[in-house]
C-alpha cells in the first residue's frame, strides 16, 4: 500500500544529521517542514519534502498513492511511550483515595497494598484475561497517538506470573498494531514471603528467572526498583550486571522517592536509562550526562503521588538526553494519555513546546533502542506516522487535556481515522 500525505501546516520531521539521542539544544531542532508532504510505501518511509518534489522524484509511487489531505493540520512521528507497566491486573482507585486522605505511597506499599496488591491481582488474573485488559488499554494509547510502547514485567514477582506478564506482553506485540517492546522487572518488590530475606530473593531473580528470560527471548531489557525499602543500589547492581552477561540490557527505577544514588549507579552499569530521578542528585546528573544515560522523566507520577518533579529543565540543560513517559500503571499513574504528560512536562519540568516533541519521539525511540527504526519521519524508517486536528505544534499543549490526535498510521496503515480506531484486533 502506498500512502500520500499532503499539504500539512507542518510536519515535524525530526529529522537530524546527528546519530543517538539528542542533547542540549538539539533536543529544540525538531525540523519543522511547512506545508509539507509525506510518502510512504509498505512500511517504510519513502520520502518527507514540498510536495512538487515528491512528484520529481518519485512519480509513479505518488500517481499510484492513497491521498491523505492533512490541511489545516500537523504531522509528526508516532509517539513512543518508553516506560509502562503495562500487563497488570485489576485496579487500585481505593489506594488512590487513601493518599487523598494522607497516606503516602510507601505506608501503603509496606502494608501490603500498592505493587503487592497489584500483585496478587495478576497473579490471580488468567492469561485470556489479562491479554484483553492490556489490549483495551493497547487501543487507548494507539488512540492518542502512541504507537511503540514499553511494557515492563513485575507484578508477578514469582516466575509463573512474570511469564505470564512477558508472555502476554509477546503475545500482543504479535497481534496488536502497535509495537510492544518488552523489559523484565522481577525486582520490582521484594515478595511479602521474602520479607527478610531479601537476598536470597534477589538470588532467585539473578539465577532462576534472568536465565529464563534470555533463554526464552521474552524480554531485551532488565530494570530493577533500586530504592530505599525496596532493593539497595548494591542488590540492583548484581541483578543488573546478571542481566546483563545474558545480553539484557539494563534500566533503573531510581532516586523516585528518595534519593539513593540510582543516578550515579544507573551511569555506572552503562545502563541505557535511569528512569523517574525525581530526587537524583546534582552528582548523579553529572555522570549521567558524561555517561550519555537516558533520562527517563515520568512527570505523570510526581503529579499523581504529589511528589516534587524531576529536574528535567537542569538535566537537559547539564547535557542529559532526556525522554518522557506515561509510566502508566495502577498505582501511581493510571494515565494512558501521553500528550497530557507532555503538558506536565511543560508546565512543572521547565522543558518547552519542542523539547517534548523530542522526548516523547527521537529520545523515547533511543531509551528503547530503536533510534536508528523509529522516532523521526525520514526515508526508509518504519511508516508510523499521526495527523493531529491542531494547526501548529504549538497548539498541541496550548489545547492542553485534549486529545488532538485524528489519524494514526502504523507500519504503513491507518489504524485510527477521525480519531476512531478502524480495526478490532481482539480475538477470542
Ligand atoms: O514506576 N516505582 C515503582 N513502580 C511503579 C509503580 C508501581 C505501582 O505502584 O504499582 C512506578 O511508579
Ligand atoms: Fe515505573
Amino acid at each position: 500500500m502506498t500512502i500520500l500525505i499532503k499539504n500539512a501546516n507542518e510536519v515535524i520531521t525530526l529529522k537530524s544529521a546527528e546519530q543517538g539521542p539528542r542533547t542540549k539544544e538539539q533536543m529544540r531542532e525538531i525540523a519543522v517542514l511547512e506545508n509539507g508532504s509525506v510518502l510512504m510505501e509498505g512500511n517504510s518511509i519513502i520520502a518527507v519534502g514540498p510536495i512538487a518534489q515528491l512528484e520529481a522524484d518519485f512519480p509513479k509511487l505518488v500517481k499510484a498513492a492513497e491521498v491523505i489531505d492533512a490541511s489545516g493540520k500537523v504531522v509528526m512521528p508516532g509517539l513512543v511511550d518508553c516506560h509502562t507497566h503495562l500487563v497488570h491486573g485489576g485496579t487500585r482507585e481505593q489506594e488512590f483515595n487513601m493518599r487523598l486522605n494522607g497516606a503516602t505511597y510507601m505506608e501503603i506499599m509496606n502494608a501490603g497494598g500498592g505493587i503487592h496488591a497489584t500483585t496478587n491481582r495478576t497473579r490471580e488474573t488468567s492469561f485470556g484475561d489479562l491479554y484483553r485488559k492490556t489490549m483495551n488499554h493497547l487501543d487507548v494509547f494507539l488512540k492518542h497517538g502512541v504507537t511503540t510502547v514499553e511494557a515492563k514485567s513485575g507484578y508477578g514477582l514469582d516466575w509463573e506470573t512474570e511469564k505470564k506478564q512477558l508472555e502476554v506482553a509477546k503475545e500482543l506485540q504479535a497481534t496488536h498494531d502497535i509495537d510492544v517492546v518488552s523489559t523484565f522487572m522481577g525486582a520490582h518488590a521484594v515478595p511479602r514471603d521474602y520479607k527478610g530475606r531479601e537476598d536470597e530473593f534477589v538470588d532467585v531473580v539473578i539465577h532462576d528467572m534472568l536465565p529464563k528470560v534470555a533463554e526464552l527471548k521474552l524480554a531485551e531489557f532488565n530494570d530493577v526498583f533500586c530504592e530505599k525499602g525496596v532493593f539497595t543500589p548494591e542488590q540492583s547492581q548484581r541483578i543488573l550486571e546478571a542481566g546483563k552477561a545474558l545480553g539484557l540490557t539494563p534500566k533503573i527505577h531510581a532516586d523516585e522517592i528518595e534519593p539513593y544514588k540510582g543516578a550515579e549507579l544507573a551511569a555506572e552499569v552503562g545502563a541505557i536509562s535511569a528512569e523517574h530521578l525525581l530526587v537524583a542528585s546534582d552528582e548523579g546528573i553529572q555522570k549521567m550526562a558524561e555517561a550519555g544515560t537516558i533520562a527517563v522523566l515520568l512527570p505523570g507520577t510526581a503529579f499523581f503521588l504529589r511528589a516534587p518533579f524531576a529536574r528535567g529543565r537542569l538535566m537537559i540543560d547539564e547535557g542529559v538526553p532526556v525522554a518522557i513517559s506515561t509510566d502508566f500503571n495502577p498505582g501511581s499513574s493510571p494515565t494512558m494519555s501521553l500528550p497530557f504528560i507532555m503538558n506536565l512536562a511543560c508546565m512543572h519540568m521547565g522543558m518547552t513546546l519542542e523539547e517534548v516533541l523530542t522526548a516523547t519521539t527521537i529520545n523515547a525511540a533511543y531509551a528503547l533502542n530503536r533510534g536508528h527504526q523509529i522516532g523521526s519521519l525520514e526515508a526508509g524508517k518504519q511508516a508510523d506516522v499521526i495527523i493531529l486536528d491542531v494547526a501548529n505544534y504549538k497548539q498541541l499543549q496550548y489545547f492542553y487535556g485534549m486529545n488532538h490526535t485524528n489519524t494514526v498510521i502504523k507500519n504503513g496503515r491507518v489504524v485510527v481515522q477521525d480519531g476512531i480506531l478502524l480495526t478490532n484486533q481482539l480475538v477470542n
